[in-house]
């Protein structure tokens, strides 16, 4: 089995998301012992914002390529092609300001393209990341799984909604919550980890 691990928090050691995504990545190697995985720290190593460049790369013809094109679509092309060899793809989501952190977004913006990872077709579009199981690895100072704050939480819904429109309709979202609360913190993470069923 070929993992795809995607971290998005800056947090590194100390992040509750890096460490869910850890224990569900732990869970699928024990599971599936000869399994490979690669990782990738969105935070790190970011994905450049959508610039026209990037644009042009995308709707240009590969005929008309220029270098500077041949250049500028190679964060998409490397993405895509990873994505689409991984079996399953385990996703670490910090929530940030209600949504997701902005390298996710960014990496998202590369690797949704039309006659790549979609088409459209006389039935619609249609999502071409097919047979993947995803994991997201969800962690927020407060709680969104349910209660007041449910409908405030835009990081499942749109990860449902962008990966699911790409294909990826496979998928089981895990959560660290209430991290900032002083009645779950301490117990937050050893409940998400002991939530995971695979
Ligand atoms: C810039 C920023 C924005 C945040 N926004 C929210 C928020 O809207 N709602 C919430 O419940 N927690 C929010 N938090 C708390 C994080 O969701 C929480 O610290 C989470 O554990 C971050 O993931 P990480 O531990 O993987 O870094 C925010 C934290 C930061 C740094």
């Amino acid at each position: 089995m070929k993992i795809l691990h995607l971290i998005s928090s800056p947090r590194g050691a100390v992040s509750f998301s890096i460490k869910l995504g850890n224990a569900i990545v732990e869970k699928l190697v024990t599971a599936n012992p000869n399994s490979t995985i690669t990782t990738h720290d969105l935070t790190s190593s970011p994905f450049p914002h959508l610039e026209e460049v990037h644009l042009n790369s995308f709707y240009t013809p590969l005929e008309n390529f220029t270098p500077e094109l041949t250049e500028a679509v190679k964060h998409s092309n490397e993405a895509i092609a990873e994505l689409m060899d991984a079996d399953v793809i385990v996703i670490g989501v910090p929530l940030y300001n209600f949504g997701i952190h902005s390298t996710l977004k960014a990496w998202i913006d590369h690797i949704a393209r039309a006659g790549q990872t979609f088409s459209y077709s006389g039935n619609g579009p249609e999502g071409l990341v097919k047979g993947k199981k995803v994991y997201l690895a969800i962690s927020s100072g407060g709680v969104y799984s349910e209660g007041p704050m449910k409908s405030y939480d835009f990081t499942e819904p749109y990860l449902r909604a962008v990966l699911g429109f790409l294909g990826m309709v496979d998928m089981k979202a895990f959560r660290v919550e209430g991290v900032n609360m002083p009645d779950l913190k301490d117990q937050a993470l050893e409940k998400a980890i002991e939530s995971i069923v695979l």
